[in-house]
């Protein structure tokens, strides 16, 4: 990102951990947040889901802000995430989404054929994404100086996953049937996500967050060549979108160790699963990017001496490096309160 566009004041008065880190400063005590801190492990949360449905705490800024709000209350977390979702934008996109219980997003109307990728809507993120919007506003005003906020989006081949599939991707046979039998339509797909994805990040910072993060969940099927030719020049292009505004950008692929392009995307942030060890990440990217990571949600539902060694752990591998802590993938529901609790004293055990 161009030096100058940052106010050397704001660069050296920096408060916000998370930033200083995302900008590849070694913090002694790594900030930390946890990915789907809001969500069902917490009481209020449930609290929350029980009068509303899942889309509307999403559309409503007010419950939105809420929900957002309540790790932040609870653990004093040194970032908060938008609470939204990446599936939203498939409403304004005309595909239709809901939620069933039990079974995860369902897309209304999958996208795969060459026709359905041209009748995608195109749409103002401004307008018809202004809910949300009004929800980063909302939280960015609530929230602490010293937190950064992070707005989100799913990556173009993630997106495309679900519109394509209609819901849970796995096994992704549609979506690898339209990849190898019309790589047009399937490019052709990507780019138009990629295109709202860039206006709807920056409508985002200009409503008041501090940081992007793009969530690549199924990026890593995808072989070293596919992820070349077809994800990252979209991914690229986001990037370079978003890197001539002042927040910094995080990429997030999960079981992507395989893909050495990964590095070429330019993010200022790359966030590993618990697979990546850090001392591996540091030497792929050097000084090139900060790190964001990677406990395994899963240790969180094991013993106090257990979390505390992992935690330690990835600490030490750290040392160095501008480094964010984070789970290597969301929180599980089943999450103990008092797990999160011990790894937050794991980590700020220092800090006194
Ligand atoms: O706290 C946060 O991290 C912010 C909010 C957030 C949610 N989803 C809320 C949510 C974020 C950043 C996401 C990202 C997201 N959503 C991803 C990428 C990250 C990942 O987990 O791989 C994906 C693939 C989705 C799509 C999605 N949303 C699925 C597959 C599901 C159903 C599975 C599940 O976990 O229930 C959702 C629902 C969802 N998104 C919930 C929450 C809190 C659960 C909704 C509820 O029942 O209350």
């Amino acid at each position: 990102m161009p030096e100058e566009v940052l106010a050397p004041s704001v660069a050296v008065t920096q408060k916000k951990s998370f930033l200083r880190a995302a900008r590849g400063e070694h913090m002694r005590i790594p900030p930390v947040w946890l990915m789907r801190q809001a969500g069902r492990y917490l009481p209020e949360y449930l609290a929350v889901r029980a009068d509303h449905d899942f889309i509307s705490v999403c559309r409503t800024p007010d419950l939105a802000c809420e929900v957002t709000m309540q790790p932040i209350r609870r653990f004093d977390f040194d970032a908060a995430i938008l609470f939204s979702d990446i599936l939203i934008p498939a409403i304004p996109l005309g595909c239709g989404l809901r939620f069933d219980s039990g079974h995860g997003p369902v897309i209304e109307r999958p996208v795969r054929s060459r026709n359905e990728v041209d009748s995608l809507r195109e749409f103002d993120p401004r307008e018809e994404l202004d809910d949300v919007l009004a929800a980063v506003k909302l939280i960015r005003r609530e929230l602490p100086d010293d937190k950064a906020l992070i707005g989100f989006a799913g990556a173009p081949f993630t997106l495309a996953c679900y519109l394509i599939e209609g819901g849970k991707p796995d096994p992704f046979r549609n979506v690898k049937r339209m990849m190898y039998s019309d790589p047009e339509a399937f490019t052709k797909l990507l780019n138009k996500l990629a295109d709202f994805t860039a206006d709807y990040m920056l409508a985002m910072i200009d409503a008041g967050a501090d940081a992007i993060q793009l969530f690549d969940t199924w990026g890593g099927i995808l072989t070293v060549a596919e992820f070349r030719a077809l994800n990252l020049p979209v991914l690229q292009r986001i990037v370079a979108a978003l890197n001539h505004s002042v927040a910094p950008t995080t990429y997030f692929v999960l079981n992507g160790m395989h893909l050495a392009s990964v590095a070429e995307i330019g993010a200022d942030v790359y966030g590993l699963d618990w697979r990546m060890p850090i001392q591996s990440a540091k030497a792929r990217f050097g000084t090139q990017a900060s790190l964001q990571g990677n406990l395994d949600p899963v240790l969180l539902l094991t013993d106090e001496t257990t979390i505390r060694r992992a935690a330690r752990q990835i600490i030490n591998d750290a040392e160095g490096a501008g480094f964010i802590f984070n789970l290597g993938h969301g929180i599980l529901p089943d999450t103990p309160i008092s797990s999160v609790d011990i790894l937050l004293d794991e980590i700020r055990s220092s800090r006194a």
